[in-house]
């Protein structure tokens, strides 16, 4: 223990109590266990500082190049220790012909992973380590063997022969061509070639192909012609192209090839008189499509359109005729009808009540039409029908006729006056009537009515306010009459 001057006695004690006994000693514990390293003989709990020890590397370890195997218990109680000073011994590369080994570090304790390459496989160990032999490290297995892949001897064929050489060996992507006798059709892949699914057993990808005999009969079409491929013979793989002759049409494949089976494939085309598309027709529809060309005796069955039903005793179908034109009844749908229409006080023009047609609504002389003015058939769910009510003739009203002074009219009250009806006024019992007695309901517009003219009136002769020029005039001409005629 050290003692400072100026420090009581008693916070001594106090500290000696506080700090770790061996450090305060001036001593080491043991020193460190290390994988790559040990001491040699036993090893004590305790050391002073200042000790100083020497590791041995552990087997499979050697010491790095410039790094200490020594180690001193140093003033602050710990040891002095480099890092790693021993490293693992290397093993040797490995090669591994048409393969790979996989490694990530050649030392003590590495693994490395062999694998062939494709077409190769594996005959021996799949890794191995690097472990202690001896006085240093090595490899715990030999290297193993790519080998490649083999394959059977290729398949022998009658009446032809393959490339290979008797006594070779076949394996993964050799290949052989097989040829046939003279005459005779190779049917199949002429070449195989030696590979693998599972990577380690060989096969040959594909079966041998066949030589035969293939003959194809003369390929004939009517109303055609060949264009290319003439023969005289057709084996296998032959092939022949045709042509309709002008007026006809092919139906197939213009193009056919002679197959193993000694036939054409896909089989012969026809040529056939054909129609184009059938006619469009505004009244009818074909259901489905339509195509451009249909054989002669072809028939098609229509649907009227909406709108249009089909005519009795008229037919839907229609035939692709020898002379390529469609036989067609004409108009064989007709419009659908709409109901008569009736219109009281009025009328409807129609032409016909057949889908489109239209109908124009007018009234009688004295009616005007409240509602529209025409109306057309048209369609209605399945059917037809007018797209409108039927309007209203209504009787053109009048007002009221004009009530006088001193006179009336017959009209009843409370009346309703509409075109034509009439009344006639009627004065005072002394009075005199002057105008039209009797005023009628009238229009000009056919719309509104009006009376025929104003309402008379009605005055006493003796007060004689009012009396018309034209009227004096007449009363002094028969005044002036009578007075000659008595002279
Ligand atoms: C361990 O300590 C004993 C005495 O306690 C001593 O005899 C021996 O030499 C020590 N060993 C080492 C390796 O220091
Ligand atoms: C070798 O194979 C093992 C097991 O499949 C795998 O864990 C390891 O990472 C591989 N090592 C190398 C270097 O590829
Ligand atoms: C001939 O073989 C082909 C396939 O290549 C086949 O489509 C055709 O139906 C066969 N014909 C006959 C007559 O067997
Ligand atoms: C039109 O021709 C095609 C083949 O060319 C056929 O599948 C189809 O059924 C034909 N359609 C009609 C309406 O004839």
């Amino acid at each position: 223990m050290v003692s400072g001057p100026r420090c009581p006695p008693g916070l001594w004690g106090l500290l000696a109590l506080l700090l770790p006994l061996p450090g305060a000693r001036g001593t080491c514990d043991s020193p460190p266990r290390l994988h790559f390293a040990e001491l040699p003989g036993e090893v004590n709990n305790s050391y002073p500082v200042g000790t100083k020890l020497k590791y041995s590397c552990r087997p499979g370890y050697i010491l790095s190049s410039g790094k200490s195997p020594f180690v001193t218990c140093l003033e602050n109680s710990k040891w002095s220790v480099e890092a790693e000073f021993c490293e693992g011994r290397r093993c040797k590369p490995l090669e591994l012909e048409n393969g790979r080994a996989d490694i990530t570090d050649l030392r003590f304790g590495a693994r490395a992973n062999f694998s062939c390459d494709e077409g190769y496989r594996l005959i021996g160990p799949t890794f191995a380590e690097c472990v202690i032999v001896g006085n240093g490290v090595d490899w715990n297995t030999e290297v193993p063997l790519c080998q490649a892949i083999p394959c059977p001897p290729p398949p022998g064929i009658t009446q032809g022969s393959h490339n290979g050489q008797s006594g070779e060996e076949f394996s993964f992507g050799s290949a052989v061509t097989y040829k046939c006798d003279p005459g005779l059709s190779l049917i199949g892949e002429a070449s195989i070639h030696c590979t693998t699914k599972d990577h380690f057993n060989g096969e040959w990808s594909g079966p041998a192909p066949e030589c035969k005999v293939v003959k194809c009969p003369e390929p004939e079409v009517k109303n055609g012609r060949k264009q290319s491929g003439f023969g005289p013979d057709y084996s296998y793989g032959n092939a022949v192209i045709f042509a309709c002759d002008s007026g006809y049409t092919l139906h197939g494949s213009s193009s056919v090839r002679c197959e193993a089976n000694n036939s054409w494939v896909p089989s012969l085309p026809t040529c056939l008189r054909t129609c184009d598309s059938p006619p469009r027709l505004h009244f009818a529809e074909l259901p489905g499509g339509v195509n451009n060309s249909y054989p002669v005796g072809t028939k098609l069955q229509y649907s009227c359109r909406p709108g249009y039903i089909l005519s009795s005793g008229k037919s839907p179908f229609v035939t692709c005729l020898e002379n390529s034109k469609w036989s067609v009844d004409p108009e064989f749908c007709e419009g659908r009808r709409c109901k008569p229409l009736e219109l009281e006080n009025g009328r409807a023009d129609v032409t016909d009540l057949r889908f489109g047609a239209r109908a124009d609504f007018s009234c009688d002389e004295g009616y005007r039409l409240i509602g529209p003015t025409f109306a057309q058939c048209v369609i209605v769910g399945n059917g037809v029908d007018w797209d409108t009510e039927v309007p209203l003739c209504q009787a053109i009203p009048c007002p009221p006729p004009p009530d006088i002074t001193q006179g009336s009219h017959n009209g009843q009250s409370g009346e309703e006056f509409s075109f034509g009806s009439a009344v006639t006024y009627k004065c005072d019992p002394g009075l005199s009537l002057i105008g039209e007695a009797s005023i009628h309901c009238t229009t000009k517009d056919h719309f509104n009515g009006e009376w025929s003219g104003p309402a008379p009136e009605c005055k006493g002769l003796n007060t004689g306010t009012v009396i018309a020029i034209g009227k004096m005039r007449v009363i002094l001409a028969v005044l002036i009459t009578n007075l000659f005629i008595r002279q």
